[in-house]
């Protein structure tokens, strides 16, 4: 089937209760391996990709590969193509015009300035819902799903906020929503990207009680958990035995995240895991092997390695099994649900005839 708008599969994935990954990609064998493990656990399947793949892997190549797979290779999977963290509406409108069913724009974010530390500043919330608002009216004029975000990503630790990092506050939450028109909402609840999550030896923590608030006052808006990779010890391990250096690597543990599932999370994003599967992979090979120099040689179980852990994903979050559940539905379906067509106003009743007076007979 043609890629479906994000929208279809996560109401889907609210009405019954799982979870979605988004994985991220920037090359062929991501995408390759994210599929496969799609087709073979039955499951729908977010592609996304960000800013910087985008500049990777040039932009119309991405999404050609991501166009193939749904339409050619896994024609009974339900698939959309996001533009995760979208800087700005430029990008937006790009990526709605290159064939994208969804875009992430990250209000919550001004790229377009550094403060003095390099970092990208906070964008008020009157900011945010400006930005996201323009975002909604260019996309889904398309038929293309909008992702919104509120607080900023950052861990927590024993219950204080650590630097600038903003948890999602439930009440601007639904107002962002009411405001804004967006179909899904990464919230802020204590992840972070990457894969060093936590301190080592200290109690992991998420603000789990924020999603029980936000999807009670907003339960058709799909939530969103940024930050989500489970950054697993035997990948971490494999990396280090081989050479890498990626000590006191932390994620979130995957029990945590089907808690989380379970309280209204929809959408799961996943990139360090992958990247973490590939790299030790990779290295083992160029280990084991060195007198190997094919791509194809280390590329090829690296591929593999991706795929044996989203498989695992897949399971655990509750989307296997789930892609033939529903029908697909286009970017131009999804149309008369963004616009709905107005109720033909009711014929005004023919006006009474007004009875004349009767001439009075002089
Ligand atoms: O949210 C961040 C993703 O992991 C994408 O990372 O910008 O390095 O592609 P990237
Ligand atoms: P991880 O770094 O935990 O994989 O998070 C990825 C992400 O949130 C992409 O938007
Ligand atoms: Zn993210």
């Amino acid at each position: 089937m043609s890629l479906v708008p994000m929208k279809l599969i996560l109401d889907e994935a609210n009405k019954a209760g799982y979870g979605v990954g988004a994985f991220n990609v920037n090359n062929m064998e991501q995408l390759q391996a994210i599929c496969a493990a799609a087709a073979e656990t039955s499951s729908p399947v977010i592609i996304q990709v960000s800013r910087n793949a985008l500049k990777y892997a040039d932009k119309g190549l991405l999404a050609a590969m991501v166009s193939y797979m749904a339409e050619k290779k896994y024609p009974q999977i339900p698939m959309s193509l996001h533009l995760d963290h979208g800087p700005d509406l430029e990008t937006v409108a790009e990526c709605v015009k290159l064939g994208f069913t969804s875009v992430m724009i990250d209000g919550s974010l001004d790229y377009s300035r550094k403060d003095e530390k390099g970092k990208h500043p906070a964008r008020s919330f009157e900011e945010n819902v400006a930005i996201t608002k323009a975002a909604v009216k260019i996309a889904h004029a398309a038929g293309v799903t909008v992702e919104g975000e509120i607080g900023t990503l950052g861990g927590i630790e024993d219950d204080t906020v650590a630097g600038a990092v903003h948890l999602t506050d439930p009440v601007e939450a639904e107002e962002f929503v009411k405001q804004t028109g967006v179909d899904a909402l990464a919230l802020a609840i204590g992840t972070s990207h990457g894969a060093y999550k936590f301190p080592v030896g200290h109690e992991i923590k998420l603000a789990l009680d924020i999603i029980d608030d936000v999807h009670r006052r907003s339960p058709k808006t799909a939530l969103v958990m940024h930050g989500s990779s489970s950054v697993p010890k035997q990948m971490v391990d494999l990396v280090n035995q081989y050479g890498g250096k990626v000590p006191n690597a932390v994620g979130v543990p995957t029990a945590m995240i089907q808690d989380a599932i379970k309280r209204g999370m929809r959408k799961v994003n996943i990139d360090t895991d992958g990247r973490l599967a590939i790299t030790g992979a990779i290295r083992k090979v160029f280990v084991e092997q060195p007198q190997k120099f094919d791509p194809r040689d280390y590329l090829g179980p690296a591929r593999e390695a991706v795929k044996a852990w989203m498989l695992e994903e897949m399971k655990a979050f509750g989307t296997a099994g789930h892609a033939g559940d529903y029908k697909p539905v286009s970017t131009k379906d999804m149309l008369k649900v963004y616009f709905p067509a107005k109720k033909k106003a009711a014929p005004k009743k023919a006006a009474k005839p007004v009875k004349k007076a009767a001439k009075r007979k002089k």
